[in-house]
């Protein structure tokens, strides 16, 4: 079974198409990059396959299921997106204590998950004081909270800097090797090429690619692969 599948995604806001017929396959214990120009579908697609989105037709599934059937998702999938609302006023380990209460993950695991993304010195800082990079740790964090099989990640390197885009690396590279599936949207085409295994390709809502890194590659590197894929510019 495939880790996460889209059916004809189709997404229209008022009369403009963001997704459009979009049919692709996320590969368990895969690391996919999914990759796009700006304004290409790629966090409209991610949106409606966490249900925070609904599809104008198609159909999305994670583990065979929509996102809504699944049982304590946050222990199945763990979910990064760019527009992610931690309490403001709460401090790090406040936020992610509040998520384990609701998903019945023990205090300790929120130790465990700080410590993981290296954000253990600002536990108890207030989270409207975090860096952009901070939060991104943070929500990076929250998804791993549950230990899900599955990683949704949309723009993960957000904000990181080059020590924190290198830790993402290890820790994407670990996920997989832990035997998980990871979707990760990323504009940075020469750090993704070090993680990915699978590659899907999206522009004006549209697949225009799918396979694996060689497969997309073609012995190039996968920014040339991409340029050539999407033409370049803006969706
Ligand atoms: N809530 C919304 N209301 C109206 N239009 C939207 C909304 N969300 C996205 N769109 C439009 O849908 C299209 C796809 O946007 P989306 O954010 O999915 O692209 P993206 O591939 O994630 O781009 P980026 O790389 O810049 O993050 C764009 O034309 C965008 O303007
Ligand atoms: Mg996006």
């Amino acid at each position: 079974m495939s880790a996460i599948t889209f059916r004809g995604l189709t997404k229209t806001y008022g009369r403009s198409l963001a997704v459009n017929n979009f049919s692709a396959e996320v590969r368990t214990g895969r690391v996919t990059g999914f990759l796009g120009p700006n304004g290409a579908g790629k966090s409209t697609a991610l949106r409606c396959l966490v249900a925070l989105a609904k599809p104008s037709a198609g159909k999305t599934r994670i583990l065979g299921k929509r996102y809504q059937q699944l049982e304590n998702p946050l222990t199945r999938v763990g979910v990064v997106l760019d527009s992610r609302g931690f309490h403001p006023g709460l401090t790090g380990y406040q936020n992610l204590r509040v998520l384990a209460t609701v998903a019945a993950i023990p205090a300790s695991r929120v130790e465990e998950v700080l410590a993981q993304v290296e954000l253990s010195e600002a536990r108890d800082k207030r989270v409207k004081g975090y860096s952009l990079g901070m939060k991104q740790r943070l929500s990076l964090a929250a998804a791993i909270l549950g230990d899900p099989e599955i990683l949704i990640l949309d723009e993960p390197a957000n904000g990181l800097d080059p020590a924190g885009i290198a830790w993402l690396r290890g820790f994407i590279s670990a996920q997989a090797q832990a035997g998980k599936s990871v979707l990760v949207s990323s504009h940075q085409l020469a750090e993704l090429q070090h993680v990915v295994d699978d590659v899907i390709i999206i522009n004006h809502g549209t697949l225009v690619a799918a396979g694996s890194l060689e497969e997309i590659s073609e012995g190039g590197t996968l920014e040339e692969a991409f340029l050539r894929l999407t033409g370049g510019g803006l969706s």
